[in-house]
């Protein structure tokens, strides 16, 4: 196969395909009490979706949809790799998310908000509520003069009103684009300066492990920041936590902070007809780290992306409007996005909220809230999985719930930490489903068909249906299944859940997602262009693909993205910082976790206090997520002859293993310091191999 592979790279073929050692496990069949109520029962639907059927089979994805005008063409290859699904359509997903139920689904609750205090009553929200929330709030956006192709940034905490403003903005085509509430105000500022947005709607404050934040502080940080960078925002909408109480500090902003509150009085019982939008017209943005450090928003459409997660949240989490559904990630997040608010909703669902941690204030309250509110489907991510096994591992029993699925999503999950979310947490009747994905693809990549497919602990299964993935090593020979070797995994083809570019960055998206692998940059033929996910994976000789971790150097801590390159200009914003590099170390509850190396400028006296404020100036840019285990201070980096930054010595240090050779370095005497710095004098590294997504650590640049 022709590729486009410079020819020096040839000779890491050998590299590229390290062997992957790892006991093959057993599989679980689903239980027999799934199987007959499960929506998609049919044991040939992954033939349905061959790559021969393609693109037609994903009409019936469309057709779960209510449009206002039938689509033309079901995939317009014309500007490759930008792809347009269900073009000439007209639809809007407010409409579909929420109007279409109220004939029959009207007093059934589509919301169910738990918030973090524990005396505090739950808010339910039925979708004739929800109705009149989404369109009083739109009427707000419509009268201070928003209105479609407009984009507003967020940073809301889980709260219903998040929800409720997202659906408010594709009623009138307005693109939201929410940052996650964790993230720091510069964090927000930087994204708001990059989505080009006037608007910035918040929230005074949210509960968190018992503490009630001032979160409107970060709105000011936000602006101020986004000013900096040459983005004015003119308006700041605040919700309040408590409506009609300001819980925050600092103060509101004359002329430009008002309350939504307030500003709602004015649109009360307002309706606002849903717009009837392009298919191919952009809903949301969603921020991500790459490789450098600039954040990039995947841009995603309403058509394509609505249906996919539509049927998605149907087939694999198995929603039925009478399920009690609860995903514990953060709609500040994409799996948020599509798995709490646009997938479940769009198929009249009752959809959990909570504010709060799970383990607030103990490993028993998620147990206790799916007893309570009859919860029988739920959706986290391993890192929530270890730690509730660690704090409370018999907590689940307790509780008198019963799940009949869950999901797990982020990152890779150990098999031991499967078995206990099997046996402890769905005792043993639930199935689950190891969905592999990520933000630039809308919904799932790789999981099994909860009723067909048996699982794998480890192992997210085969391509969703009309997915089809390949594994490629560096020079783009497709690497057969059962091998036992590792490469990037791609997916052969387009689908509809698929971003539509970065905003405004064309070539990047080119550039990113599909340059290594590219045919042929001019072919309008989809064949040509296999998305590169980014990921090292191997596939089994039963075709079951299992994940090994990010191959470019972004480190997923907890199962958030978070860009080294990111975390390194933070720390370069000390100025007595001359370099700084960021590596991923493994953990116990974590999965991964950054550590910090830093040289100093001459002079500098290297103490506590250097350390403390790597640390600070991190949790001010990016936030506390990327709190760092640990900062060295080191007298220079390891270096190339060309003055690069050899990361991957540095992660081998940190995850105190042997550092291999090192005599090609400009520097190498530096490493022996480090290492005895980091892992102290006796000789503590282990011959033991890396994880894949260490060992290759920082070498895609
Ligand atoms: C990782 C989250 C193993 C992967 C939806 C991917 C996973 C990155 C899994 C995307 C899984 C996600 N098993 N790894 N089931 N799900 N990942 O953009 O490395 O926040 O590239 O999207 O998470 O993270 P993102």
């Amino acid at each position: 196969m022709a590729s486009k592979v410079k020819p020096q790279e040839q000779t890491e073929v050998s590299e590229a395909q390290i062997a992957v050692h790892w006991k093959e496990e057993g599989f679980y069949p689903p239980s027999e009490k799934f199987k007959p109520q499960a929506n998609m029962r049919d044991p040939h639907i992954l033939e349905k979706f061959g790559l021969d059927k393609f693109p037609d089979c994903f009409r019936e994805y469309a057709d779960m949809l209510t449009w206002f005008e039938p689509y033309r063409t079901v995939l317009d290859t014309s500007d490759a790799p930008f792809w347009k699904w269900f073009v000439g359509g007209k639809i809007n997903a407010s409409y579909n998310c929420v109007d279409r139920h109220l004939a029959k689904y009207g007093s059934k609750a589509a919301f169910i908000f738990v918030p973090e205090p524990e005396g505090e009553p739950d808010v339910v929200i039925n979708y004739q509520e929800l109705h009149t929330r989404v369109n009083e709030v739109a009427a707000l956006l419509r009268g201070l003069g928003l209105k479609a192709g407009d984009r507003v940034t967020f940073h809301m905490p889980m709260v219903p009103e998040l929800p409720i403003t997202m659906l408010a903005c594709a009623r009138l085509g307005i693109i939201h684009s929410q940052v996650f509430g964790g993230f720091s105000g510069q964090a927000c500022g930087s994204r708001i300066q990059d989505s080009g947005s006037r608007v910035l709607i918040t929230m005074d404050s949210y509960w968190r492990n018992g503490t009630l934040v001032d979160h409107k502080a970060n709105a000011d940080i936000a602006v101020r920041t986004a000013k900096e960078l040459g983005q004015d925002v003119d308006r700041v909408l605040v919700w309040q936590r408590y409506p009609g109480k300001y819980s925050a500090k600092t103060p509101m902003v004359p002329g430009r902070d008002s309350f939504v509150n307030d500003l709602l009085k004015d649109y009360k019982g307002m309706k606002v007809e849903p717009v009837a939008l392009p298919s191919e017209g952009p809903l949301f943005l969603m921020y991500s780290s790459g490789t450098t450090g600039k954040p990039k928003g995947a841009q995603h459409s309403i058509a394509g992306y609505l249906a996919y997660v539509t049927a998605t949240s149907r087939w694999i989490l198995d929603i039925h409007p009478e399920d009690v559904y609860w995903c514990m990630a953060d709609i500040g997040w994409i799996t948020g996005h599509s798995y709490i608010v646009y997938g479940p909703l769009a198929n009249a669902g009752t959809s959990v909220l909570y504010e709060g941690v799970p383990t607030f204030p103990d490993a028993g309250r998620p147990w206790r809230i799916a007893e309570r509110l009859g919860v029988n489907i739920f959706h986290t991510a391993p890192t929530a999985i270890r730690m509730l096994r660690k704090l409370g591992p018999q907590e689940p029993r307790k509780y008198k719930y019963q799940f009949k699925s869950m999901t797990t999503v982020g990152e890779p999950i150990e098999p031991e930490a499967w078995r206990w979310y099997y046996d402890e947490v769905g005792k043993r009747e639930a199935v689950i489903t190891d969905t592999w994905w990520l933000t630039e693809t809308g919904g799932f990549l790789c999981t099994t068909v909860p009723a067909i497919h048996p699982m794998k602990p480890g192992s997210c299964g085969p391509g969703a249906p009309g997915i089809h993935p390949v594994i490629y090593d560096e020079t783009g020979a497709e690497i057969p299944r059962g091998s036992g070797k590792a490469g990037n995994i791609c997916i052969r083809n387009p689908w509809p859940g698929i971003m539509q570019t970065i905003w405004g960055d064309r070539d990047r998206y080119v550039k990113t997602y599909y340059a290594k692998y590219n045919r042929n940059p001019k072919s309008k033929d989809w064949r040509d262009w296999p998305f590169m996910c980014g990921d090292g994976a191997v596939q089994a000789a039963d075709g079951y693909y299992r994940i090994l971790g990010r191959i470019d150097d972004v480190i997923n801590v907890a199962g958030h993205r978070l860009g080294t390159k990111e975390l390194e200009s933070a720390c370069l914003t000390v100025p007595e910082v001359a370099e700084a590099a960021v590596v991923p170390v493994q953990d116990e509850l974590k999965g991964r976790v950054p550590e910090v190396y830093i040289a100093v400028k001459p002079g500098v006296p290297a103490g506590q206090d250097m350390i403390d404020r790597v640390v600070k100036a991190i949790e001010e840019v990016i936030g506390k997520i990327a709190r760092p285990k640990r900062v060295y201070i080191v007298p220079d980096m390891p270096k190339t002859r060309s003055g690069k930054i050899m990361r991957r010595v540095l992660a081998a240090i940190s995850n105190r293993r042997d550092v291999g050779d090192v005599t090609t370095l400009a520097n190498p005497d530096v490493v022996e310091q480090i290492r005895t710095l980091v892992q102290g004098k006796d000789v503590v590294a282990t011959q033991e191999e890396l994880p894949e997504d260490i060992a290759k650590f920082g070498e895609v640049e």
